[in-house]
C-alpha cells in the first residue's frame, strides 16, 4: 500500500485548515473525503463523455452507457455478486433499503412478521415501519445489551414461518460494531425468511462478499467508502430481484406501455427509472478502482490501528463513558464517547475550534440514545488518510473541551 502521507497528497481538502488549523478529518462515518482521481473521474464525465445512456445511438451516449455499464461490473467483482444485474445503481443506503421495503409492503400481508434489531440507522427502521402499516404485518426488534451486542437468543426466539424479512445492519453507525450477520442470515434462511443487509458502515471497512455471506439484500453508499454523495448501490439476489414489484415508474424501467398495461425491463433496468446519476455511478466505479489499488486489508488495518491507538488514550480520561463493544476486534474504526455532565454538542463546537471534525448527536439511531437515556454522544470515525499524530491532537483537544465546559 501507499505510506499514509502519500495516500493523504490523494485528497486535496486534507490540506484545508478550518479555525487556522489544520484540519483533522474525523466524521467518516458521516462521509468520507474524495480523492483526486475520484475527483478527475467526475471533471473527466462532465467535460467530455455527458450524455443520456441507454437511449442514444450517437457516439456520446454510447461511451458514457459503456462507462456507466462498465462501473456496474466493478461493483460486481468487488461485491463477488453472481451477476452485474444483480446489482442495482441506486442514491444511497436509504434509496436501496426504501426499495426493498416498499416492494415488501406488497409482498406482505397480515400476520406476516418483519424483523429488525434495536441498533439500526433509521434508514433501516422507518421504512419497515412503513412496509408494516401499509401491509399490516408486525415489527419485531432484536434486542441489543449495554455493549450494543445483539442478543441472538431473543432473535431465535423471534424467528419463525411468519418472519418474511430480517433486516439488520452490518455495522453500528452509532457505535462501530459489528455484527455477526453470518449467523443473522444462515438462521434467517433455516426458517424461509430473507434477510437484508445494510451495509452502508461496512463496505468503506470490510469487503463484503455477497456469494459467501449468502445475504439476499445488501445496501451501500459511494459517500462512506470516498466516492461522491448521491450514489450507491443495492445487490439482490436475482431471484428475488424478479419477484420483487419495482419502486418508481417511468423511463428506462418499462418493455413496453400501453394505456391498459405496462411490461417491465429485465433487471436491473426494472429498478431504475428515469434518468440515473450517470457521472456518480461512473465515479463510484472509480472508487472501487481506488481502494481495491490501496487494499481493503490495508485499509482495515490501519484503521483498526487507529482505533486501538485512540481508545487507549481516550480510556484513561477520567469521566469519559466509551460506547459499544470492548473487544476491539468486533469494531471499526467508530469511538463514540461522551464526558460526564457534558452535552455532546458543547464537546463538537469545542473540537471544531481545533480544526477536529466530529459528528454528535443521536447519529440517526434514536432507540440507541434512548436505550443509554442520552441525548447523544461525540463521534469520532477514522479513514484510511487518518493518523497517529492527528489522534494525539484530538485527545488533547477533548481534555481541553473537558476542562473548559467543567
Ligand atoms: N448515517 C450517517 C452517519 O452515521 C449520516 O453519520
Amino acid at each position: 500500500m501507499k505510506s499514509i502521507l502519500e495516500i493523504r497528497t490523494d485528497f486535496p481538502i486534507l490540506s484545508r485548515t478550518i479555525h487556522n488549523k489544520p484540519l483533522i478529518y474525523f466524521d467518516n462515518g458521516a462521509t468520507s473525503q474524495t480523492p483526486t482521481q475520484v475527483i478527475e473521474a467526475i471533471v473527466h464525465y462532465y467535460s467530455y463523455q455527458n450524455a443520456n445512456i441507454h437511449r442514444g445511438v450517437h457516439t456520446l451516449s454510447q461511451e458514457a452507457t459503456d462507462a456507466y455499464e462498465e462501473a456496474r461490473k466493478k461493483l460486481q467483482r468487488h461485491f463477488n455478486a453472481r451477476k452485474s444485474s444483480e446489482i442495482l445503481f441506486t442514491a444511497g443506503t436509504t434509496h436501496g433499503i426504501n426499495l426493498v421495503a416498499n416492494g415488501y409492503s406488497a409482498l406482505m400481508q397480515e400476520r406476516d412478521e418483519v424483523i429488525i434489531s434495536a441498533s439500526e440507522h433509521h434508514s433501516n427502521i422507518v421504512p419497515w415501519q412503513l412496509a408494516c402499516q401499509r401491509s399490516g404485518a408486525t415489527l419485531k426488534v432484536i434486542p441489543m445489551n449495554e455493549k450494543g451486542i445483539l442478543d441472538l437468543e431473543v432473535y431465535n426466539q423471534l424467528l419463525n414461518k411468519r418472519t418474511k424479512i430480517v433486516c439488520v445492519q452490518h455495522v453500528s453507525n452509532a457505535l462501530g460494531n459489528i455484527h455477526p450477520i453470518e449467523e443473522i442470515i444462515e438462521k434467517a434462511h433455516r426458517v424461509g425468511a430473507v434477510v437484508l443487509v445494510d451495509g452502508a458502515q461496512a463496505a468503506p471497512h470490510l469487503q463484503p462478499d455477497m456469494q459467501t455471506l449468502d445475504v439476499d439484500f445488501y445496501a451501500v453508499s459511494a459517500h462512506k467508502m470516498y466516492g461522491p454523495t448521491g450514489i450507491g448501490a443495492l445487490y439482490g439476489k436475482e431471484e428475488l430481484l424478479l419477484q420483487l414489484p419495482p419502486y418508481q415508474g417511468g423511463g428506462e424501467m418499462i418493455k413496453e406501455v400501453h394505456f391498459e398495461e405496462s411490461t417491465y425491463a429485465d433487471l436491473p433496468y426494472k429498478f431504475e427509472a428515469g434518468t440515473p446519476n450517470i457521472c456518480g455511478g461512473i465515479a463510484f466505479g472509480t472508487t472501487i478502482d481506488y481502494i481495491q489499488q490501496l487494499g481493503m486489508e490495508a485499509i482495515a488495518t490501519h484503521e483498526h490501528k487507529l482505533l486501538e491507538y485512540a481508545i487507549a488514550k481516550l480510556q484513561n480520561i477520567e469521566g469519559i463513558t466509551l460506547y459499544g463493544n470492548d473487544d476491539l476486534s468486533k469494531r471499526t474504526a467508530v469511538i463514540s464517547f461522551n464526558l460526564q455532565n457534558i452535552h455532546p454538542y458543547d464537546v463538537g463546537v469545542i473540537l471544531d475550534q481545533f480544526g477536529i471534525a466530529v459528528r454528535t448527536g443521536h447519529h440517526c439511531a434514536q432507540p440507541i440514545m434512548d436505550f443509554y437515556c442520552i441525548p447523544g454522544t461525540v463521534r469520532a470515525s477514522f479513514a484510511v488518510y487518518n493518523t497517529f499524530e492527528e489522534i494525539d491532537t484530538f485527545v488533547e483537544a477533548v481534555k481541553k473541551a473537558q476542562k473548559m465546559l467543567s
